[in-house]
């Protein structure tokens, strides 16, 4: 059994650990929020890339044998060099689900909610390039989005009109398909709902990235069939005990099955 490390610059990676505690609920996981630092979004390519490397290093000296990058903006600016300095360990990483949004659009126009680096980062235009030309593609940055869900206002006035602003040109080009291309943005399912209606998608690739992390442990030799549940700890640079309640809160896993800890990030 291998010791899973999830990574994000605060609580988004939940909604992709989430997915791996309903697709792989016996194997033993660490979060790790860097909360103190979120958001990432805004911040320089060089200082993303430097942090999410020393982070999974962090990880790696827990004895994580595989990481994922639960994060679309360090996974389009870090991934590369990750892969490069820890070679002896499965690096996955998340990108918007542009691909199955164009095969799925009915209309061909598809709105991508990501973060500004997300959008700017070549690994995300390279993606773009891929695609054929039908489809077409509204990038919209959800800045400010990332502050307001750290600080559990997910489902607030502020949060509403704040995403009714960013969402407004997805409806105004008559998007039938809209990106989650934010690990945070799952959490915003109900207030895109409430903004959208249910005619939209909505596609967030959490279910697809745990499909590769069951690949590789299976590559590993590592998938244990077992109706016990494993451990899960949370670690935070900012506040652990929060981060705890967030998971409780905002996760449809029963945390209560798994054998869960938190502790401090410990690292300045
Ligand atoms: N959850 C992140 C992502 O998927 C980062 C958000 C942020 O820190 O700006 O892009």
């Amino acid at each position: 059994m291998a010791l899973i490390g999830v990574f994000d610059s605060g609580i988004g990676g939940l909604s992709i650990l989430d997915e791996a505690l309903r697709q792989l609920p016996e194997q033993d996981f660490i979060y790790l929020a860097d909360s103190l630092n979120a958001p990432y979004g805004e911040k320089r390519s060089e200082w993303i890339a430097e942090r999410s490397l020393e982070l999974c290093k962090y990880l790696a000296n827990q004895g994580c044998e595989v990481i994922v990058v639960a994060c679309n903006t360090a996974t389009a600016k870090a991934i590369q060099q990750i892969r490069i300095e820890l070679k002896d360990i499965a690096i996955i990483g998340v990108e918007p689900g542009i691909k199955p949004a164009a095969m799925q659009s009915v209309k061909g126009i598809v709105g991508v909610l990501a973060t500004q680096a997300t959008l700017n980062s070549d690994k995300f235009n390279a993606l773009l390039a891929t695609l054929p030309g039908q489809c077409e593609f509204i990038k919209q940055a959800g800045a400010g989005l990332v502050p307001l869900i750290e600080a559990g206002q997910a489902d607030s006035e502020e949060t509403l009109e704040l995403l009714a602003k960013h969402l407004e040109p997805i409806q105004d080009a008559g998007a039938d398909t809209l990106v989650l291309g934010c690990t945070h943005y799952p959490f915003l399912r109900r207030a895109i709902r409430k903004l959208l209606g249910d005619s939209i998608a909505l596609i967030d690739t959490s279910e697809a990235v745990v499909r590769q992390l069951r690949r590789q442990l299976e590559l590993q030799d590592q998938l244990i069939e077992s109706n016990q549940h494993g451990k899960v700890t949370f670690v935070s640079s900012k506040d652990e005990v929060s981060l705890l309640k967030m998971a409780q809160e905002l996760m449809h896993s029963n945390l209560e099955m798994h054998d869960i800890s938190s502790r401090a990030l410990g690292l300045a």
